[in-house]
């Protein structure tokens, strides 16, 4: 069985197909697929979804694309959804300093807004980071001992990788792990400790090297769990135990989730 962690199958990519993405999900043994929210408007859809699906669950955050959108109406939206039983996790949430979408202190202010969000529901968190290790890593380590969750598709380099564990993160590699020319990912995923690996498709996004370039979908995660066990030197089996069960402990910690 597999879970895909990090899957926006709640966008319009996904409109005309739905069902048929979530049938093809269902034969290449998903159990779960935890739909992220990024937005308000895309965090009320992968509720919606939660709530149609027994084996869809949710998180309700917002992107650092829009921090220059966050306002106290936003956060309050935000909590509202996050006391629905299905929601998991708050976020994605995080700095993306490749884009620059949104002025970095706005970034940084509606992130840490979420955090203390996260701290006060006492929520695991996805968080995106795009080019901005230098500072998340900081923030969260402020942190220490407070906060759980993952950085959701990982690229950073080993010494990023042990940093983040040092804060009791865990580690979600999706479908960059499959591009030939991704190694610091493929040693990241050789070497993270096996209680700590998630995986994921980012799907519509960052469809792994078989499908490049089209649209990702989550029946894809087993893609990404058999390039992970290959560098691994284990099966495909192993890696999608082990990420269930990961997935289970980080995200369920108050009972089973089916
Ligand atoms: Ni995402």
């Amino acid at each position: 069985m597999f879970i895909d962690s990090h899957a926006h199958i709640q966008l319009s990519q996904f409109n005309s197909d739905r069902d048929a993405v979530l049938k093809r999900a269902h034969e290449a043994a998903l159990s779960a697929i935890l739909v992220i929210g990024f937005d308000v408007k895309t965090s009320r859809g992968a509720v919606e979804l939660a709530e149609k699906h027994e084996n869809i669950y949710a998180t309700v955050g917002m992107h650092p694309h829009d921090a220059k959108d966050f306002t106290p109406d936003t956060l309050q939206t935000l909590r509202a959804l996050a006391t629905h039983p299905k929601v998991l996790a708050l976020g994605e949430m995080g700095l993306d300093y490749h884009r620059n979408l949104s002025p970095r202190p706005l970034q940084k202010a509606a992130f840490e807004k979420q955090l203390d969000m996260a701290e006060e529901l006492d929520m695991p968190i996805i968080i995106h980071n795009r080019d901005a290790y230098m500072d998340i890593l900081p923030i969260l380590e402020a942190r220490r001992g407070k906060m759980r969750g993952v950085l959701h598709c990982f690229t950073g380099d080993v010494e990023v990788m042990h940093r983040s564990l040092d804060i009791q993160f865990h580690i979600g590699i999706g479908g960059i792990v499959t591009y030939p020319n991704a190694k610091d990912v493929q040693a990241v995923a050789r070497e993270v400790p096996a209680e700590r690996l998630l995986i994921e498709t980012d799907c519509p996004w960052l469809a792994p090297q078989f499908r490049r370039g089209k649209r990702n979908e989550p029946a894809y995660v087993r893609a990404v769990a058999e390039k992970i066990a290959e560098l691994r030197g284990t099966s495909i089996e192993t890696i999608g135990e082990v990420t269930t069960r990961n997935f289970q402990q980080l995200f369920a910690s108050e009972g089973p989730l089916y």
